[in-house]
């Protein structure tokens, strides 16, 4: 089972499911006035506005911004890769897969010759067996140490919690018996080659093993304690990337917390495997923990599929303290409810479980703080807010969070927070709040342009001008007559490089070609690879300007992205002039500084004269 899945294969696929099928296995879809709306499977909310385009099957969130087609959303929701998500959509269509004939993905690692389905009845068996070496054996170093951390056998089951062997081969053995090739070993990443000599031993050691299971429930890799008081290697050890363990996409016990998190809309974030078993032994099954690595956007966003609501069980150190606040950045901009649990010095979960029993993990939740206190807290406790400087640079540093967050209503709610506890004038909290704002979404946009023009773009990207490229777009798709005067009036140095930039590219390129037909297409296959939220509302819900409005309205929005295309060239000629002064090139410059802003004037004329159309 390796191998590309054919083009014409995708293309069966795409053509056999259809959208609403699919999104139905996962939220009620409901026909309304033509239209196809649902309560978004993304994000919680009561009136739906997850729309579903049946003649392009494509489908868009007006809350989240979440959209794209059948692959992409299956790829979101059940956090797979293409290949399977293709496998999945094919089954469900009733398409046999078909693969290239003799050729390996180019990309991918040679481990990938071993089939993930290989990877998974491995980890399978393997899992069990540690499993039962633990339980036969539980005078060995690993069983002492469970009884000295006193781990209940329950915990042992439903964690399926281990023991790797105190030996160099006993894993190799063990897999081989099975029927597994060392080559399949390897890519399991359960073996150390020593480049020298080119043999192999077992990674994992006289070590206490922790499963780790992807959100399917199946197991995909381990992390592993030592039980030694002098060891080598790390206190944990855990499996290496392999092509089914990225551990920026999985965390440490969501397989259990899965349905927990769901039904209770809330999760536990916490450091490790320790404190996730302290959580579930407390009664509250929902925590989960990054393995080793710092908390990812990627794992942020898998946990918001289940949940809106984050309690953070971090550490009250230093160490603890930065990585809460690098958590609330990731997990702001998401719209996350966060609190944060404070422990006592030196306590963590576990040793909490350990001293004060449920009942005191208990005590934790009902201290819960929320982040925007905890963030004015530390941020108050670094600065001297008797004075004004340390009044601004508080403002400064909590502003700089809470212009993370995406909602409006809240992000205002708390900068008025932040003015009435520094006993400041709103507007001064409001001022500052827009300013960092402005330059965080130009960032933002310009994070998605190619990095060579980035500096040149920043300017040029202004939102009139990225919202005529979006009409643009829009009714080029639309209509061929559209595509057609763009291609011969919208040069392709004036658009922007953003996700519609590009789409506009790739309709006008294809319009020159005589395949304006296939724009649609190659538009909603730019979306496989990445969502983009304005790309997919317009192929979603396009909004068509009726004929007699129309020409108008596309020369207007011409003229609008070539005045700003203009206005950066003049502001980076003057530039250029003052850094040139005296140098031979100042003369060129200033005929092309003579030369486009004549072109300027002019345009400023012909847009006049547009507005005063009927
Ligand atoms: P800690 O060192 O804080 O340990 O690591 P802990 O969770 O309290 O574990 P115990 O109680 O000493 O056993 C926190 C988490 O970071 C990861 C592990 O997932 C661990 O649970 N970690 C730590 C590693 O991956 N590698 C290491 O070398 C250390
Ligand atoms: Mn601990």
């Amino acid at each position: 089972m390796s191998g590309i899945i054919t083009r014409e294969c995708i293309d069966e696929i795409l053509a056999r499911c259809d959208l609403s099928d699919i999104v139905g296995l996962y939220t009620p879809v409901k026909k309304a006035g033509g239209r196809l709306k649902a309560l978004c499977p993304f994000h919680q909310e009561k009136t739906p506005s997850f729309m579903i385009n049946p003649d392009r099957q494509v489908y868009h969130c007006f809350g989240c911004g979440k959209g794209g087609n059948a692959f992409r959303f299956v790829m979101e929701k059940e956090n797979m890769d293409f290949r399977e998500a293709a496998l999945f959509l094919a089954e469900r269509s009733g398409v046999t897969i078909t693969y290239e004939k003799g050729r390996r993905p180019s990309d991918a690692p040679e481990t990938s010759r071993v089939g993930k389905d290989r990877l998974f009845k491995l980890h399978d068996l393997l899992s069990t067996w540690y499993n039962r070496n633990l339980l036969k054996n539980p005078s060995s170093a690993v069983g002492g140490y469970v009884a000295e951390r006193k781990i209940p056998e329950e915990i042992i089951e439903q964690f399926k919690i281990g023991a790797a062997p105190d030996s160099y081969d006993e894993t190799l053995k063990f897999c081989k018996g099975e029927g597994f090739n060392e080559e399949e070993i390897l890519a399991a990443g359960l073996l150390i080659k020593n480049e020298n000599s080119g043999t192999v031993y077992d990674r994992f050691r006289n070590r206490l093993i922790f499963p780790v299971s992807d959100e399917q429930n199946r197991v995909v890799g381990f992390s592993a304690r030592t039980v030694e008081t002098n060891f080598e290697g790390g206190k944990y050890i855990n499996s290496p990337e392999t092509p089914i363990f990225k551990k920026n996409r999985l965390l440490y016990g969501l397989n259990l917390a899965r349905k927990e998190v769901e039904d209770k809309k809330f999760a536990i974030i916490c450091e490790g495997q320790f404190d996730v078993i302290a959580f579930y032994r407390a009664f509250y099954p929902m925590a989960v923990a990054p393995m080793g690595t710092a908390f990812s956007e990627e794992q942020a966003r898998i946990l918001g599929r289940y949940c809106e609501k984050i309690f953070l069980a971090l550490d009250s150190d230093e160490a603890g303290i930065k990585a809460a606040l690098r958590n609330i950045e990731i997990l702001l901009p998401l719209n996350f409810q966060i609190l944060v649990l404070r422990f006592p010095e030196k306590e963590d979960p576990d040793s909490m479980l350990e001293k004060h029993g449920s009942d005191g993990i208990h005590d934790v939740f009902s201290d819960a703080v929320d982040f925007f206190d905890f963030i004015f807290d530390h941020f108050s406790s670094k600065n001297d807010i008797s004075n004004p400087f340390g009044r601004d640079a508080v403002v400064k540093q909590v502003l700089s969070y809470l212009a993370k967050i995406e909602s409006q209503v809240i992000r205002l709610h708390f900068s008025s927070e932040l003015a009435r506890k520094l006993k400041i004038p709103e507007s001064a909290v409001f001022g500052e709040l827009n300013s960092i704002k402005d330059g965080d979404r130009r960032r933002e946009l310009y994070r998605r342009d190619d990095r060579e023009k980035a500096e040149n773009m920043e300017e040029q990207i202004s939102s009139p001008a990225l919202k005529g490229e979006e009409i643009l777009l829009e009714l080029s798709l639309l209509h061929g007559t559209v595509a057609k005067y763009l291609s011969d009036n919208l040069r392709s140095e004036m658009i922007s490089k953003t996700g519609v930039g590009r789409a506009l590219e790739k309709v006008i390129s294809l319009t020159l070609n005589g395949e304006w037909e296939f724009s649609t297409e190659a538009v909603k296959e730019m979306l496989t690879e990445q969502a983009d939220p304005p790309l997919s509302r317009i192929l979603t819900e396009p909004q068509d300007i009726p004929e007699d409005k129309r020409e108008k309205a596309v020369r207007e929005c011409v003229l609008r992205i070539k005045e700003t295309y203009l206005k950066t060239t003049i502001d980076d000629l003057i530039a250029k002039m003052r850094n040139s002064e005296g140098e031979p090139v100042q003369d060129e410059l200033k005929n092309t500084f003579v030369e486009k802003t004549r072109e300027f004037r002019k345009l400023m004329e012909e847009i006049k004269q547009i507005k005063s159309m009927p």
